[in-house]
């Protein structure tokens, strides 16, 4: 239970969290360039620059690329996280991707639940004949194919990272080339062939691969680490026979969900509690449901409890990279074009400094001496942040009913995008109907005016750093070392 390193590739920003001990706290490793989210500064920007001098090109990564400044010659190359997942799932074309379950959930179906989810979905013969495929074949969707350009830039950005982080690592006494390494990937149901890809480009790029759980889903991280908060303890499987199995199984023996049920045991009068833990990010909004059952301690979550999952989890493709297309299409060339130029500044400080003016204070930007969202343009752009808002909620709403849930207790709103106010009003909103008890907010989004009831503040390092910790947790490793 020794040294531990989990890369949370995000489409942003990359976080990395650390466990120098399985006796110690978990913790993010802080690069002393970005700061966010009150003084925290964790976020690499998963950014890769190319940059062209005097005919020789040479390429800048990460938090480096803020020094070469935004002169000619520099093609910076943001959001390519997508290009590993962006195949087609083929049988399933023509779903709404909100409609699509994960694949293991669709395994785990009985007939009868499978029958009832798609009456409830409302889909065509042709939807329901896909989903039953899915059901009942043998294999994963298939994701489709990477095109070397995005394996080739993944290479040169993790080669960087190692170099980047080895001396921050050995200052906290961890040796990067013998520390086994977890990275996050979305969930999107199946084991998919980004997964391979990309551990295939960790190893070649010098990581030592975790021998337990390489990659771990998002929502899965980041709920260990909103319930851990980064804290380990020495545990072991009891029997041999539990050297290998699937991650919820876990959850039974574990700690830290022990110590989460006791909590909320003492608090309320009720058998099961449950709590949902939403994160959204640049790409996707990565979903998670907890449910921790108050009577029987150890019961493991990967069962059900009244037909109902004990965990479950869901990645959808929408995230604030998505919001910033659709303000785009609404804005003349001229304001488009600017948006695209910003998109292209090496300093990622600005396209901060756009996203919360815009999304989370409602306020007019300048780009280049030229104001948006201003007047009408800043009520249309407000328009469109909150039909996007409204989006979001609709697929936590749809993750809620495909998982039959009538009951969420707490809510816990992660990722740079929850900091919106309208996206944590339409969530918290809709899961009043679910008689929600709390809802923990990250600090911007909680210091708003007219915040709604129930809203607590939730830890900086957990709105950011949830997942990055979450992956390091002694919870992921069961290989009795
Ligand atoms: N206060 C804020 N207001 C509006 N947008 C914000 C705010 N803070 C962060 N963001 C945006 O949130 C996004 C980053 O969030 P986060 O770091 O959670 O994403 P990510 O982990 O890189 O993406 P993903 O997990 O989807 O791959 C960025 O686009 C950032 O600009
Ligand atoms: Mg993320």
């Amino acid at each position: 239970m020794g040294q531990m390193i989990n890369i949370d590739f995000g489409n942003s920003y990359t976080k990395v969290g650390v466990r120098t001990d399985g006796n110690e706290l978990s913790t993010p490793l802080s690069d002393n360039v970005l700061e966010f989210d009150d003084g925290l500064n964790i976020c690499i920007p998963t950014l890769a620059a190319r940059v062209l001098r005097k005919g020789k090109e040479h390429w800048v990564y990460g938090s480096e690329i803020l020094e070469i400044g935004n002169s000619q010659g520099v093609e910076v190359l943001r959001n390519w996280k997508p290009n590993f997942f962006n195949g087609s799932s083929t049988p399933l074309k023509g779903i709404p991707q909100a409609k699509i379950p994960a694949f293991a959930t669709m395994k785990k179906l009985s007939e009868s639940e499978l029958q009832h989810f798609m009456d409830s979905l409302n889909l065509n013969e042709k939807q329901r004949a896909a989903l039953e495929d899915l059901k009942n074949g043998e294999d994963e969707p298939d994701p489709g194919q990477t095109d070397l350009d995005t394996k080739e830039i993944g290479l040169k950005y993790f080669r960087w990272l190692r170099a980047f982080l080895e001396g921050i690592c050995t200052r906290r006494g961890i040796d990067l080339r013998k520390t086994p390494t977890r990275i996050n990937l979305p969930s999107f149901g199946a084991k998919t062939t980004a997964e391979d890809l990309l551990i295939e480009i960790l190893s070649e790029a010098g990581w030592k691969i975790a021998p337990n759980h390489p990659a771990l889903p998002e929502p899965v991280a980041n709920a260990i680490g909103v319930f851990s908060e980064g804290r380990n303890i020495l545990w072991r499987p009891k029997r041999t026979e539990d050297q290998f199995p699937d991650y919820p199984g876990m959850f039974g023996t574990n700690e830290f969900i022990k110590a989460a049920r006791k909590r909320f045991e003492s608090r309320y009068n009720q058998r099961m509690y449950w709590v949902l833990v939403v994160d959204l990010g640049g790409y996707t909004l990565d979903i998670a449901m907890v449910g921790f059952d108050l009577e029987e301690i150890d019961i493991p979550l990967n069962g059900k409890y009244q037909g109902k999952q004990r965990l479950a989890t869901l990645s959808e493709k929408i995230g604030i990279r998505a919001l910033d297309d659709k303000v785009k299409s609404i804005l003349p060339e001229e304001k488009q074009k600017l948006i695209d130029e910003l998109l292209q500044d090496p300093d990622p400080r600005r396209v901060e400094a756009f996203h919360r003016f815009l999304y989370q204070r409602g306020r007019p930007f300048h780009i280049s001496r030229q104001l948006i969202g201003q007047k009408e343009e800043g009520e249309a752009i407000q328009e469109v942040v909150s039909n996007f808002a409204h989006e979001c909620a609709k697929h936590v709403e749809d993750f809620i009913t495909m998982h039959q849930y009538t009951r969420i207790d707490d809510v816990v709103m992660t990722g740079g995008g929850c900091n919106i106010p309208q996206v944590r009003d339409a969530i918290v909103g809709l899961l009043q109907g679910y008689r929600l008890k709390n809802a923990y907010v990250p600090a911007l989004a909680a210091e708003e005016k007219n915040l709604p009831p129930k809203c607590q503040r939730l830890k900086p390092l957990l709105v950011r750093g949830a997942t990055a910790i979450g992956g390091t947790s002694v919870f992921f490793d069961y290989n009795g070392e």
